[in-house]
């Protein structure tokens, strides 16, 4: 029996109902499976703890996080704490710390789940976003000069380091390989970002060298955003940077049935520090406290992580237990057009299972 320590932190709004429904979920699994067990220890960290302690951790946070083997987190953001302070000190702060830099983000159409797209089917929104996670735009880099003045102006710099901007392409490429072959897509923006997406674009050139069994294409972001929509079949293996990456997989999230059931991994492939599981939807202040937020992003991002310990079959069948539910259309939260509570989908999860 291997025994793995994970770190929760659920967070603010939605974050602690979705999580306490994916770690039903966890446990059930780890049960079935029989070779994996599960130790959990709680942090209440975020921005009801910001406004005791006018910090969203304490200052040896990050070291008491290090010796988990995964974190597994809600939602972090809430109202009167700016998302600046709290995102930035609490999830991004986790993510580069720990280089994750790694985000691998679904967008696949599970059966049971209609697109909003006519032509959606599960042939056609099939992709795996994998999004720079550790640099970019996200750098945290600029100055805010002469504030106050007619004169202000604010610098935001993008930072691609070379090792940073090589080290994502490759493992999309090792990922296409990985799934027998799929064509890689990288998304950048050289034509108005004449340093950062030049650099980009000559990258992926470069390592595609070193792949000639994978086929490639290259879209800029604005293009990608409209074939993401209207041909999203073009689409497997797709690399982009930290900024396009967000945005794009809200798009992505919203073509294969919405944020409720949107999830990713912060993955630091050298396992030199705990990767970061999460869904990828917010703490969803408009609907915090009733009830009725869909777990199901959570579930699925609890499915990464078995993927992520080496229980790959485990994590299939986690996601075709929740196509079963799906399909019943019987047990789902309003975003579904249900009328489940959170808790209800958690436990019919877990009975399916
Ligand atoms: P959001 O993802 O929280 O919500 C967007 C919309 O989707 C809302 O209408 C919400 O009700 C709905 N929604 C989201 N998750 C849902 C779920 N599981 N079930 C049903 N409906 C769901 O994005 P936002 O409103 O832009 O951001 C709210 C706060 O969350 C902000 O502070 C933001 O910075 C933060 N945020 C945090 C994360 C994170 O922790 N990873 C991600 C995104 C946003
Ligand atoms: C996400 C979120 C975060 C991001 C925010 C909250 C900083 O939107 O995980 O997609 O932009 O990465
Ligand atoms: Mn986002």
């Amino acid at each position: 029996m291997e025994t793995k320590r994970i770190a929760v932190i659920a967070g603010d709004g939605i974050g602690p109902e979705v999580v306490t429904e994916g770690i039903k979920v966890m446990n059930r699994a780890a049960q079935i499976d029989g070779t994996i067990q599960f130790e959990y220890t709680y942090f209440p960290w975020g921005c009801e703890y910001y406004t005791k302690h006018g910090k969203m951790l304490p200052d040896e946070g990050l070291e008491q996080l290090q010796v988990f083997d995964a974190i597994y987190l809600g939602a972090v953001g809430f109202p009167g704490v700016p998302d600046y302070i709290s995102l930035r000190e609490l999830l991004l702060v986790i993510r580069k710390k720990f280089d994750q830099y790694v985000n691998i983000r679904p967008v696949k159409l599970l059966k049971g789940i209609e697109s909003p797209l006519r032509h959606g089917t599960e042939q056609t929104i099939d992709m795996l976003v994998i999004r720079e996670n550790s640099e970019g735009e996200y750098a945290g880099v600029g100055e805010w000069l002469e504030k106050g003045t007619p004169q202000e102006k604010v610098l935001q710099t993008g930072v691609f380091t070379r090792k940073g901007v090589e080290r994502i392409i490759r493992y999309a490429f090792e990922e296409a390989r990985r799934q027998g072959g799929k064509s890689v897509t990288s998304i950048s923006k050289a034509n108005a970002l004449n340093y950062s997406m030049v650099f980009w674009d000559e990258v992926f050139e470069e390592v595609s060298q070193e792949y000639p069994d994978i086929s490639t294409h290259s879209y800029l972001v604005d293009a990608a955003a409209m074939f993401m929509v209207m041909d999203p079949g073009r689409f497997e293996i797709v690399v982009t940077s930290n900024l396009f990456g967000d945005i794009l997989t809200d798009l992505g999230a919203a073509i294969a049935g919405g944020m409720g059931i949107a999830a990713g991994a912060n993955v630091n492939p050298e396992r030199l520090y705990p990767s970061m599981f999460e869904p990828i939807h917010g703490s969803a202040p408009d609907i915090a406290g009733q009830g009725i937020a869909n777990p199901l992003a959570a579930i699925w991002s609890v499915s990464q992580m078995f993927d992520f310990f080496e229980r790959p079959e485990m994590g299939a069948h986690i996601l075709t237990t929740i196509e079963k539910l799906l399909a019943e259309k019987t047990t789902l939260t309003p975003d579904f057009g249900g009328h489940a509570t959170t808790e209800a989908v958690g436990m019919r999860l877990v009975e399916l299972l």
